[in-house]
């Protein structure tokens, strides 16, 4: 979608061409690695991709907000007066979040209209929610003239995703929204916010990004469910240690004394986050080291923890990633984001990509009756204004 299609798409949604809308762009974004670390405190490494959401807006006289969507027939329009309450099943929440945020800190966007238009897959683990958080909260940001820091906007929209929408995500997805860089993956620390920008140019390597089209039902109440358990594993590992979450303890120490974990499974998750955040400060030591058949290697381990410690893969994922690693020419693969369906990422030699996306594919659709889609991906920056208006 180009600007000027989506100004031309907006004036149809809400007419008036005298007062041209402006454009704002907020990428998704792929974990490489570190997964279910970030609500335990621990590292993570993602990048902002190059697909993502747009959005057109302006100021109106009326004290409503409307919203609209290219993406699909919707159109809603809501008075901002007293508390906003969800709705159920739609997209529109992510949004109204970060309006309440707004809100709650006292700056009224006063009358908007807003056209969303994205290219992200839905609810393909790519952060679409995340990004349409950011894209919200970044536009309201500048026609507030409110001049929250970058960092406050991500923790408002993570906010808007814990309080109004109901899932206790972590701050890995807003932050790779909001402070993405081109060619560089960013290495953050989830319980400090510290971050590095990690160069991450692939000479001869391609980033695919392929979805499973697994239907995620049930993805958000499982996130939570991992959300308690991974406490639950904090409660009994304080008897030992001080520790306040996962990230707190080192592999080793959780080695010598796992056994103290009486629940089975509870072990398992508390081993996933641990050994987790293990592979990504490996992974960043590998990427400096220009070493990326190490890196591909970590990528296959965190797969397996997943799968085997955390069991957020599922047939489609694991089918998905066994039939990647198949193929010579592949250097790593695993899925990608919270799992349950979504995406998986895999770094390929350029020229196998063209037969890893026929031989993956077939392998995938043979196993599944499911037909996966692929997109080479690049490394973006973040959320930005595109355009500001006539
Ligand atoms: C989702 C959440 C993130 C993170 C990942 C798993 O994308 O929004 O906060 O927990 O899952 O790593």
């Amino acid at each position: 979608m180009n600007g000027q299609s989506l100004t031309h798409l907006f004036f149809q949604h809400f007419g008036n061409q005298e007062v041209a809308p402006l454009l704002f762009f907020a990428p998704g974004r792929v974990n490489l690695i570190g997964e279910h670390t970030d609500y335990n405190g621990g590292f993570v490494l993602p990048c902002a991709l190059q697909y993502g959401t747009y959005l057109a807006i302006r100021p109106i006289d009326d004290q409503v907000c409307r919203f609209a969507s290219t993406n699909m027939e919707f159109k809603t329009e809501i008075r901002l007066t007293g508390s906003l309450t969800k709705r159920e099943n739609q997209w529109v929440n992510y949004p109204l979040g970060v309006i309440e945020q707004f809100l709650q800190r006292n700056i009224h966007p006063g009358g908007i209209e807003l056209l969303f238009s994205g290219d992200i897959p839905n609810n393909a683990g790519l952060s679409s929610s995340a990004s349409i958080e950011m894209v919200t909260a970044y536009a309201l940001n500048t026609l507030t003239r409110s001049d929250i820091p970058m960092t406050d906007l991500i923790k408002l929209a993570q906010k808007a995703e814990n309080q109004f929408v109901g899932v206790n995500c972590g701050i890995m997805d807003q932050f790779a929204v909001g402070m993405g860089e081109k060619n560089h993956a960013i290495f953050l620390n989830c319980n400090t916010l510290e971050y590095k920008m990690v160069p991450f140019i692939l000479k001869g390597i391609s980033m695919v990004i392929a979805n499973t089209n697994k239907k995620r039902g049930l993805a958000d109440s499982k996130y939570n469910e991992r959300v308690a358990e991974c406490q639950t594993a904090v409660d009994n590992l304080s008897k030992l240690f001080e520790i306040r979450q996962l990230s707190d303890i080192s592999f080793m120490q959780f080695y010598k004394i796992q056994d103290q974990v009486a629940d089975e499974v509870i072990r398992r998750r508390a081993r996933h986050v641990i050994s987790e955040n293990q592979r990504v400060l490996n992974a960043v030591s590998s990427l400096l080291n220009n070493n990326i058949m190490e890196f591909g290697a970590l990528m296959n381990a965190s797969h397996e923890s997943l799968r085997d410690n955390y069991e957020v893969t599922g047939f489609e994922l694991d089918t998905l990633v066994e039939e990647a690693q198949k193929i010579s020419g592949v250097i790593g693969s695993r899925m990608t984001g919270a799992g349950f369906g979504g995406c998986t990422v895999t770094l390929v030699r350029d020229e196998a990509v063209g037969r890893f996306i026929e031989e993956a594919g077939t392998g995938y659709r043979e196993k599944t009756g499911l037909t996966a889609d692929f997109y080479v991906a690049e490394v973006s920056d973040g959320v930005r204004l595109v355009s500001s208006g006539k």
